[in-house]
């Protein structure tokens, strides 16, 4: 069986498979995101003073709730984005989205009893971590593991979720075995520790349920007022109308390529993945309902070789049409090629693409928008309608799962879809 954690990920160009939609869910940005280390400023003087101790992090940037993920392919990582959006927009919390890997955890003893961690987990392989919480895991699980004020963790509050798929025998083991770990050495659990399963098609709604009695108890216990939700962008767009869509500068979309330094350099890696040309592929068969690709992927420049369980990461692109409609309907049909810089409005908040960029390129390569859209989206949108009248609807579609499924039915519809229906 494939240990995770030593898999290469190597992203291929999207030459032939950028239809594959089925990995976009943010995933290879979370990938890729590092080797850009953007351009932008703002992330610059992050880089530089960048910390691994999570609470200092928190109190040089005023946070009181953090929430980690432990994600491979980004689930989680969207997961715990929208647990943060959702803790500021309707609790005032001050939130931060940190990945596993960028903390240590000598000294989760000495959080203070009036600040929340929060843990989305995802579950791979024989019951593993995935790779960026393997160091989290291993240190709260060690034999006699200390924290830096003790061996206990009193203070600790925190609330859990998991992402599994029960198709497998070790179903949401993770976030089990980290709950169980932490209760254990004396943390209080806010809520349930929650538990999506992918398997039975439930994520989304699993998250969902889980999630408002956890805001409860964690209201109720941390004494927060819910408030109207407010929605405060993390993300501001700057037009940079002195560049076009041919100025050198801006991103539209190369595959792993910063094309300001060039292609990254070895040892390539998950963090560092190495873009392999497609050198072959045909056809085998084809039948009614499937059809078989043989396919050559060259990876000679690479110092990369393949074992059996690899893994192989693919560029995908949004399909065409999908891009069209969804510049349609926000109106942006117009503006598609005007030249953008993304601003992180606040200093935890990472860029995940390479800008400038063009509202196409965002709209094809970076953002979901082919997959049916959320509840949760909906009630967030909510906020923008146009009148009142659409704004109570919308608040309904979002909060009433049966009216939801009532209205919409089968027909999955993504979010440009929903906006025109
Ligand atoms: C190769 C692979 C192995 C997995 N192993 C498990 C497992 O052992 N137990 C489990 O509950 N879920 C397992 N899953 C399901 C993932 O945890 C689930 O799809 C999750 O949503 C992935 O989250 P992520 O996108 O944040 O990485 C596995 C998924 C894959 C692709
Ligand atoms: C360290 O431990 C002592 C005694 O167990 C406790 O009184 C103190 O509050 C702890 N300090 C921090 C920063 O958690
Ligand atoms: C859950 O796991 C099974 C078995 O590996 C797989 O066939 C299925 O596609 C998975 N579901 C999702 C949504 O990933
Ligand atoms: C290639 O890989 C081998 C073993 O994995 C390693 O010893 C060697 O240093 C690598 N060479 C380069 C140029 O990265």
């Amino acid at each position: 069986m494939a240990e995770l954690d030593t898999l290469d990920i190597i992203v291929l160009g999207a030459i032939l498979l950028g239809t594959i939609a089925y990995f976009t869910k943010g995933s290879l940005w979370g990938v890729v995101k590092d080797p850009y280390a953007s351009s932008f400023a703002a992330n610059a003087g992050q880089k530089s003073g960048r910390t691994r101790n999570f609470i200092e992090k928190m109190d040089e940037t005023d946070k009181n709730c953090i929430v980690f993920y432990g994600s491979q392919t980004g689930t989680a990582e969207d997961y715990a984005s929208r647990l943060a959006k959702e803790g500021k927009s309707r609790f005032g919390l001050n939130t931060m989205v940190a990945d596993l890997e960028d903390y240590d955890f000598e000294n989760l003893d000495e959080v203070p009893s009036d600040k929340i961690v929060m843990f989305v987990l995802a579950t791979y392989g024989e019951g593993e971590p995935t790779d960026n919480a393997v160091e989290f895991y291993e240190h709260i699980r060690g034999d006699d593991v200390t924290f830096s004020n003790g061996s206990t963790l009193d203070n600790l509050k925190y609330v859990a979720f998991g992402l599994g798929n029960n198709t497998y025998e070790h179903y949401n083991a993770i976030v089990r075995r980290v709950d169980e770990t932490l209760t254990k050495l004396g943390a209080t659990r806010i809520g349930t520790a929650g538990e999506g399963d992918d398997g039975a098609g439930t994520m989304e709604e699993d998250f969902l349920a889980w999630k408002d009695p956890m805001w409860a108890a964690l209201a109720d216990s941390m004494g927060l007022e819910e408030r109207e939700a407010v929605y405060e962008p993390t993300f501001a767009i700057v037009d940079r109308d002195t560049l076009t869509a041919e100025s050198e500068e801006v991103y539209l979309g190369e595959p792993n390529k910063n094309h300001l330094q060039g292609t990254p350099k070895g040892p390539y890696n998950a963090q560092n993945p190495y873009t392999a040309e497609v050198a072959e592929s045909r056809e085998l068969f084809k039948s009614k309902d499937r059809s078989c690709i043989h396919m050559e992927i060259d990876v000679s420049g690479s110092n990369l070789s393949y074992q059996t369980g690899d893994h192989i990461a693919v560029w995908p692109s949004n399909a065409g049409f999908q891009v069209d409609l969804f510049l349609k309907v926000l109106g942006l049909e117009g503006k598609r090629n005007h030249v953008i810089s993304i601003k992180a409005l606040e200093p935890t908040a990472k860029v995940p693409f390479p800008t400038p960029t063009t509202y196409d390129a965002i709209a094809r390569y970076h953002m979901e928008i082919g997959a049916p859209v959320s509840r949760q989206m909906i009630s967030t949108l909510a906020a923008f309608a146009p009148n009142d009248e659409v704004k109570a609807e919308m608040t309904r579609l979002g909060n009433d799962k049966d009216y939801f499924h009532d209205k919409t039915g089968n027909s999955f519809y993504n979010i440009a879809q929903f906006l025109e229906a």
